[in-house]
């Protein structure tokens, strides 16, 4: 069947286009909404070497997803840098058929040393994440006190190596919404897009609740006080972050909205854990073990009627449902609200 797509919608007619694949669930950083150090301290279980995929293991997978329609790979961790020779995966994955691009998303610290050799084997585009621009906050935000200067050296690693950059900031009330406006004006007119991201219930560990959320409409509002914006399209289907120019001409920023105004009925999104666990949403409480089928000598064709059984009975709306619970108010999705589920967490499974 080689060059020839299947055509697989899940149960609410959503195609699968990208294929978000975690290397990694260990990290440098301590970040307070996605990996709390009280939780993930030394006595932590991650995983252990053998029971990660190995590169062989994952292009196998790729391979097939490809074939399911899938385009789009996005390689993530915990940070995803920490997997060793990371670069030889990306250069085996940019050889499989059917996947137009391949992206980073990680917190920049190993890019002096790695931007080079990523670009080379291939990878076109990086997200980094940086939360602030001011040392004091971002050392409290990233919980290992370390300062904006080796993420800055990061980004302009990326750069210098012909890399598209975004830059992804958390905003959590009382934490770092001082930053906002700073972080705009460092990056306007820098051609690295930068990105606020709603807070999100990721996990089961990180405090949540919807006080800290601060919303689009109020992150928009206060960039546009100061430097005056407007709406531009997305520019592929899908993408989970709203477009806003600025009037001057200076670039953009974008809004990744999932509490305020959620988009999982475009959601053509699904997420291989570094143990080999396919999960259907971000907030799933259950995956599918891929891995165990890979390794007890299943051939292509079976590994491939799996994920397109697993495709074909998706149907969650996490997000969607969140958002109509609170419109409704029958609850206020803190850990005492709405559905007590046990989720995966953020770190294993990226974002
Ligand atoms: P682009 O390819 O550059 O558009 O990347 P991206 O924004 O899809 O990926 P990135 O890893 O930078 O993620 C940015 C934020 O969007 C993170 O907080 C992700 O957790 C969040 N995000 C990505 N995909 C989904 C999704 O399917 N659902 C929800 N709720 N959030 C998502
Ligand atoms: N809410 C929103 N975004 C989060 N990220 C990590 N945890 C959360 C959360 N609870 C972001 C990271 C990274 C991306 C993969 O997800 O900052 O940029
Ligand atoms: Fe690490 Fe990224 Fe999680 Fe921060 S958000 S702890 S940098 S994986
Ligand atoms: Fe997709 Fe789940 Fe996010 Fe909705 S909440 S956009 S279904 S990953």
């Amino acid at each position: 069947m080689s060059g020839q797509k299947l055509k697989i919608f899940d149960s609410l007619a959503r195609p699968l286009k990208d294929l978000r694949i975690s290397v990694t669930d260990q990290c440098n950083f301590r970040c307070s909404y996605c990996m709390p150090a009280e939780i993930f301290g030394p006595d932590f279980p991650f995983l252990k070497q053998t029971e990660l995929l190995s590169f062989d293991e994952i292009v196998r997978l790729v391979r097939q997803f490809a074939k399911m329609g899938v385009e789009k790979l996005r390689i993530t961790g915990g940070e995803p840098l920490l997997r060793k020779d990371l670069h030889l995966l990306i250069r085996e994955l940019n050889k499989v058929e059917g996947i137009k691009d391949i992206a980073l998303t990680t917190n920049g610290v190993f890019l002096p040393k790695q931007a080079d050799k990523l670009r080379a084997a291939g990878l076109k585009r990086i997200n980094v994440s940086l939360d602030a621009i001011e040392d004091e906050v971002f050392k409290k935000m990233n919980g290992r006190n370390v300062g904006t200067g080796p993420v800055l050296k990061g980004i302009a690693a990326a750069q210098k190596a012909g890399l598209g950059v975004k830059v992804n900031t958390v905003v959590k009330k009382g934490a770092n919404e001082s930053q906002i406006i700073p972080l705009a004006s460092h990056f306007k007119g820098s051609g690295v897009v930068l990105r606020f991201i709603e807070f999100m219930d990721v996990g089961n560990t990180n405090g949540w609740n919807y006080e800290s959320v601060v919303t689009k409409k109020e992150i928009v509002e206060r960039i546009s006080e100061v430097f005056p914006l407007e709406t531009a399209d997305a520019n592929y289907y899908g993408e989970v972050a709203d477009r806003f120019e600025y009037k001057d001409g200076t670039g953009e920023v974008g809004v990744i909205s999932s509490v305020s105004d959620s988009f999982c009925s475009s959601c053509t999104r699904a997420r291989l854990s570094a143990d080999g666990k396919l999960y259907t949403c971000l907030f799933a409480s259950s995956g599918t073990d891929i891995r165990e089928l890979v390794r007890s000598g299943a051939d292509d064709q079976e590994i491939l009627a799996n994920l397109v059984a697993v495709w074909e009975k998706r149907d969650d709306r996490y997000s969607d449902e969140r958002q109509e619970e609170a419109l409704s108010g029958a609850g206020t999705g803190s850990s005492t609200g709405r559905k007590q589920r046990r989720k995966i967490e953020m770190s294993y499974i990226g974002g």
